[in-house]
């Protein structure tokens, strides 16, 4: 579709460069428009409407996800409203991309964490943000309790909305920084998610604070692919001051820049030294 509108005006690269960045989320579209070619944003935007008739806004990416609250920078480029609900697993999300983190490339990373979850299982969510992973296993899985902790106040602000839109009570959702927060939290937990590729590392040892054995950790990264080989020892290595684990199992879940990859590793917790 595009390529049929702008012809020979646009690269093969430029065009695998807004194909690559482009995101529906709700009615909001997210492209990347190189600045070599913002002289075709009009066009761009005609064919992204013609194919995706429902949308309302339409998002240029003018910087990466960056900032503790990881958000990317964004200009307008059609329509006004930033503010939109997705839909995902049988659940809504209220939320404002241009003000807090959601990517719909996760949604399948979020059926394979709420299928492993038992019922009665007791789940903690660090870094939950507007509390996607929180909110698809509660409503999709039987936990007795999920429990998520987010730093950014707009990224709270959702959550505890979007708790509310999807009909949620065992659902808890607590402000500020995990390394404050997480202690003060009762008991220990079956499961942990550390979903924060960027900074998860930093947290090992809080995570340790809230594991028992039995408990599986989902700790998420970056990575280049010729590292996925190593990842298991490296993490079991990162929790080694704190804990005993086992990799049981890593994949791919998205991709960040050529050649570097979100992983995810799941430690499942045979003994914890704190
Ligand atoms: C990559 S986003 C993931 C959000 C959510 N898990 C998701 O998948 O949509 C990481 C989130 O962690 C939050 N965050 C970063 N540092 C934090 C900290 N020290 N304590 C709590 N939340 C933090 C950010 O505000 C952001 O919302």
């Amino acid at each position: 579709m595009l390529r049929e509108r702008l012809g020979d005006r646009i690269s093969e690269e430029e065009l695998s460069m807004v194909r690559r960045s482009f995101e529906v989320i709700g009615d909001i579209v997210i492209v990347d428009i190189p600045d070599e070619i913002y002289h075709l944003k009009d066009e761009i935007v005609k064919a992204i409407l013609e194919k995706h008739r429902h949308v309302k806004t339409i998002l240029r990416k003018v910087g990466e996800v960056s900032g503790d609250y990881r958000v990317a920078n964004y200009e307008v480029i059609y329509g006004r409203e930033t503010e939109t609900i997705a839909k995902e697993h049988g659940c809504k999300f209220l939320l404002d991309p241009t003000k807090v983190y959601y990517s719909v490339k996760l949604s399948g990373e979020r059926e394979r964490i709420f299928r492993l979850v038992k019922p009665g299982e007791r789940v903690l969510v660090m870094f939950a943000g507007v509390g996607p992973f929180a909110i698809t296993m509660a409503k999709n899985a039987q936990p007795k309790e999920v429990v998520g902790v987010e730093l950014n106040p707009e990224a709270v602000r959702y959550f505890r909305e979007n708790v509310r839109l999807n009909k949620l009570e065992n659902v808890k959702v607590y402000e500020g920084d995990v390394r404050e927060v997480v202690p003060r939290l009762e008991g220990k937990f079956d499961r942990i998610l550390m979903p924060s590729p960027n900074n998860a590392q930093e947290f090992a040892d809080v995570a340790a604070i809230k594991a028992k054995p039995g408990t599986t950790i989902h700790y998420y990264t970056f990575a280049g692919v010729e590292e996925e080989k190593e990842l298991p020892g490296r993490v079991e290595e990162l929790f080694s001051p704190y804990l005993k684990g086992k990799a049981t199992f890593v994949r791919r879940c998205g991709n960040f820049a050529p050649y570097v990859h979100r992983y995810v590793v799941d430690l499942v917790v045979e003994d914890v030294f704190v």
